[in-house]
């Protein structure tokens, strides 16, 4: 946060400690079924984790946003469910359905998996990595990410996604200590698989914690923070100068402001953030990034460009980085990305 040097990147600038106007800017899965370019190199690759587990495939979708859209950062492409996948779960996508995941329910299931990441499944991860970064210029960063432990143990839990991952919130509440094992062991692989980004070439991490909404204070200091907090410290004493993003999407201000100190560089806000309330309470100790609807995005119009300046008036002189509220949807219309990079950067 400290660090006076300047780098040739806006966005690295931001979560070093420094104001940039206009903001840098990218989007959450920037790179994804949105774009022509990427359901082309998706339909060739036959099926999501191939694209995922093939470098040359996955490092063309990562740059594809960056030529057409010029963003400030690049995030690699791969999946937060590719930890448990190199853990022994069984993973696939079925289309138009989402994840399904052989389900962790008892101590069984949990013993049959690996505490460490298969090498084969992740290399190829890292070598996508060294790929992008060598294609990338100096100016765009590049973001390794994984899952919160939280968020990967409600999907491991269920085996899918579910409305309100209830599954992983009764194996909290019922069998606590077999929970606790199973957040451990991601804790650790998610430490390996952060700091193996960095060394293939990741400058900052995004940890993603889509489900840090449905958990009660304690519930959410338990299994959100304080494996945030041992991550970010097992992180950074390998790698001291990484930056580190947190994305607890639907986490009340309370909840943020737990985080605040774990050490990461930067909070993620969601749309329902209260942007003046969190300015005033997270800004002086993280960059804050985010928060447009990605709903906005798909209507578009008068209203769109409004909200992006009521964004940037928002945050003007702290430290922000220009981002979605969550993920870019497949039924977005280009053009409007087009007019939204546009309006982020007016008077750069
Ligand atoms: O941001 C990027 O461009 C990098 C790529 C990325 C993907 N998934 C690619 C993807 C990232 C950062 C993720 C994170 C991820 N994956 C999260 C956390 C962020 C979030 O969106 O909440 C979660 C919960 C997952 C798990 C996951 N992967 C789900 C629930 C699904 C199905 C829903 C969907 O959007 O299709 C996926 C599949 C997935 N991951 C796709 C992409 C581009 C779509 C698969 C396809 O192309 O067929």
């Amino acid at each position: 946060m400290d660090r006076a040097q300047p780098t040739r990147s806006a966005f690295l600038d931001v979560l070093d400690g420094t104001v940039v106007d206009p903001p840098p800017f990218w989007m959450m899965r920037q790179a994804g079924r949105y774009l022509p370019e990427y359901r082309e190199v998706r339909a060739q690759a036959g099926d999501f984790l191939t694209l995922c587990y093939t470098p040359k495939l996955a490092a063309e979708v990562t740059l594809q946003p960056i030529r057409r859209f010029g963003f400030d950062a690049a995030i690699i492409f791969s999946d937060i469910l590719v930890v448990p996948h190199a853990l022994g779960a069984q993973l696939t996508f079925e289309a138009g359905e989402g994840p399904r995941l052989s389900p962790v329910a008892d101590a069984a299931a949990l013993a049959g998996l690996s505490d460490r990441l298969d090498p084969a499944k992740v290399e190829p991860v890292y070598e996508a990595i060294s790929m992008v970064r060598a294609a990338l210029s100096p100016e765009v960063a590049l973001i390794g990410f994984c899952g919160a432990p939280w968020t990967v143990a409600t999907y491991m839990v269920a085996g899918r996604g579910t409305d309100d991952q209830a599954p992983a919130r009764l194996l909290a509440l019922r069998d606590e200590a077999l929970f606790q094992r199973l957040i451990d062991m991601l804790v650790e692989t998610s430490i390996a698989h952060l700091a193996a980004q960095v060394t293939a070439g990741a400058q900052a991490v995004q940890i993603f914690d889509t489900w840090a909404g449905v958990l009660d204070p304690a519930s959410f200091e338990r299994w959100c923070a304080e494996p945030l907090r041992r991550i970010v410290a097992g992180l950074k004493a390998i790698h001291p100068d990484v930056r580190v993003i947190a994305f607890p999407k639907g986490a009340t201000l309370e909840a943020l402001e737990r985080l605040a100190d774990t050490g990461i560089n930067a909070i993620g806000l969601d749309w329902s953030a209260d942007r003046p309330a969190a300015r005033a309470r997270l800004s002086g100790k993280v960059a804050l990034q985010g928060n447009l609807d990605p709903l906005r995005l798909i209507a578009g119009g008068a209203a769109l460009e409004a909200e992006v300046a009521r964004i940037r008036a928002d945050f003007s002189g702290a430290r922000h980085i220009f981002n979605l509220g969550h993920g870019i949807r497949p039924e977005t219309p280009i053009a409007h990305v087009e007019k939204l990079v546009e309006a982020v950067r007016r008077g750069r």
